[in-house]
């Protein structure tokens, strides 16, 4: 058997089942029960009745499935996959901060540790953004963390104001603005999208605005066949599986970004191999101290009943 039937033969002896991002390898998501974006990913980790979760993402995206699930083993292929945007907060400096304005509303992005969770009163992800904030009266006031990109455009999209925490993701600001007008330049033909946590002149280029999951289908729907891609390269595998006739350009990003495309490191840490060992020894596990999960449980239902 090659690695790929090991690993299916394996999700099936022990009832696991494997969950990945739109920015896995593509091997990885060939062979995932379910693809899809962080709120798919958490409605999924709710509602599975698998033993075992198989979490082919980042380590924020595992914490929460074991926060929503405390009774299935959750593991993690790669214990490193970290996040830039869950690591530019601070839990001890956010604390301070929020200690600062007592009378805020605390929402925050999914793209953040278990304990940032405990101090949040909503969580939310990029697909259903706009509609939790907007399911608040207008004069709460609100601190919208970590990422200040999706922040920007919250405001932007809802007319608010809102307090930002400064955090953003490495792989979406490395987008090169000079190396995308030339690029449109030469493909006129081509619609960009991006995803909001770029910053904000790129999404000012862009004809749609989403999380991956609503990107992938508004290329779906669209009579457009070529778009400029703004977000993480791993989007394309399902972009090509959704539409084959479809041209996809990744966008630019800056010369002294270490890979040549938009890759998010962290994502792509895990491989088959790092999933076949992890599913074999079930191994390494998510674990969280009871107490933060209960807390980080309650601003993730709030998301589940607005969302
Ligand atoms: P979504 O898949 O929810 O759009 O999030 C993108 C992302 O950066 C995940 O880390
Ligand atoms: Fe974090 Fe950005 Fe990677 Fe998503 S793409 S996991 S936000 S560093």
């Amino acid at each position: 058997m090659n690695l790929k039937e090991k690993i299916i033969a394996l999700k099936k002896e022990k009832n696991a089942v494997l969950l990945a991002h739109y920015y896995q390898r593509p091997e990885i998501q060939e062979i995932a029960d379910y693809v899809g974006d962080s709120l798919g990913l958490s409605q999924q980790a709710a509602t599975t009745d698998a033993s075992i979760i198989v979490f082919s993402g980042v380590h924020f995206m595992a914490e929460t499935a074991k926060i929503i699930n405390p009774q299935k083993k959750v593991i993690i292929p790669d214990i490193n996959a970290g996040c830039s945007l869950a690591d530019s907060c601070p839990p001890e400096e956010f604390k301070k901060f929020k200690e600062t304005y007592p009378r805020h509303t605390v929402i925050t992005y999914i793209n953040c540790t278990a304990t940032i969770k405990t101090m949040s009163d909503i969580v939310c992800t990029s697909s259903n953004a706009l509609k939790i904030v907007n399911s608040l009266p207008k004069e709460t006031p609100i601190i919208f963390a970590p990422d200040k990109n999706l922040g920007n455009y919250i405001m932007k999209e809802t007319g608010r104001k809102m307090l930002l925490w400064d955090g953003s993701c490495i792989v979406h600001e490395a987008f090169n603005f000079d190396k995308l007008l030339a690029l449109k330049k030469e493909h006129p033909d081509a619609e960009i999208i991006a995803h909001p946590e770029s910053e904000e002149h790129i999404l000012k280029t862009a004809t749609y605005i989403g999380s991956t999951a609503g990107m992938i289908n508004y290329v779906k729907e669209s009579r457009v066949k070529k778009f400029i891609v703004g977000t993480e390269v791993g989007i394309l595998h399902e972009m090509k599986r959704k539409v084959p006739d479809a041209i996809l350009i990744p966008i630019p990003v800056d010369e002294d970004n270490t890979c040549a495309c938009s890759e998010c490191a962290f994502m792509k840490v895990n491989t088959l191999q790092k999933i076949y060992d992890c599913l074999k020894h079930e191994s390494p596990e998510i674990s969280i101290d009871d107490n933060i999960r209960e807390k980080a449980l309650i601003p993730i239902e709030r998301m589940f009943q607005l969302s």
